[in-house]
């Protein structure tokens, strides 16, 4: 049986190398982004049984159009996201309608999302992935309205976990990963040395194919089961 997964902002970084990953493994995908063109030339990339659905996480209409895309769906990764002002301000000076945008693409889209999914999920004993990060747990000085939002993410997480017994839910940090949001987080510093996404993708997509417990998991602390075997 083919399996059907949506990965949210799957045109570059992260969310692309995923997507490849998984589409190699057979999965049938659904991925979105909001830039169309970018989309576009990611699921050509991709390549075989994906469906493309551009737009924005934060609009109902459009997760409702992800879902219809999808059918039945067995795993949600919800990836996409945003770091906010670049270069980030600390908390005492951090507008609060940027704040607000961060916390409406990082943590409500998502869950909005994860609500549409969760009666498939639940029925097919699917799975979702949240992706997070150590600026969730890490009081680094200037990640507090990013940080705070991947940290609601995660307690989200972990009671959805308690909630749905029948849903496997992982959420998962990568690490530092050479994409546009780390560059964004580091305006004008060379962030070469940081891990291209492919070379993370495996570890993620083990954990999906690994049956785990729900939890936290650090792709730092996954060994792929490709790279055992
Ligand atoms: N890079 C790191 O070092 C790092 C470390 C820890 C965790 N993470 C997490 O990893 C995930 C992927 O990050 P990345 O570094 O790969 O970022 P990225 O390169 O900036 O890619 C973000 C993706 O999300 C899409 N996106 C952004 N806002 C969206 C929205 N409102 N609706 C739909 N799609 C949207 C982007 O496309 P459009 O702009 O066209 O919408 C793009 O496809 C994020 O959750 C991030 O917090 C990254």
């Amino acid at each position: 049986m083919r399996l059907t997964a949506i990965i949210t902002g799957a045109s570059r970084g992260l969310g692309l190398a995923l997507a490849t990953g998984l589409s190699e493994a057979g999965w049938r995908l659904v991925v979105d982004a909001r830039t169309p063109a970018d989309l576009a030339a990611a699921a050509e990339w991709i390549g075989r049984d994906v469906v493309a659905v551009a737009g924005d996480i934060r609009d109902p209409t459009h997760r409702t159009a992800l879902l219809d895309a999808a059918g039945d769906v067995d795993l949600l990764v919800n990836n996409a996201g945003i770091l906010g002002p670049s270069p980030q301000p600390r908390l005492a000076g951090y507008p609060l309608d940027a704040l607000r945008a961060v916390y409406e693409v990082n943590v409500l889209a998502p869950l909005a999302l994860t609500q549409l999914a969760l009666p498939s999920l639940r029925s097919r004993e699917g799975a979702l992935v949240n992706v997070t990060s150590d600026a969730a747990v890490e009081p680094y000085e200037g990640w507090g309205g990013y940080g705070s939002a991947k940290a609601a993410v995660e307690q989200a997480s972990a009671v959805l976990a308690a909630e749905e017994p029948a849903v496997r839910v992982w959420w998962a940090d990568p690490g530092d990963l050479r994409t546009r949001m780390h560059q964004e987080a580091f305006p004008g510093e060379d962030i070469s040395d940081r891990p291209e996404p492919e070379t993370v993708a495996p570890t993620i997509a083990d954990l999906i194919s690994s049956g785990r417990p729900s939890g936290r998991y650090r792709a730092a602390d996954l060994v792929p089961v490709s790279a055992v075997a």
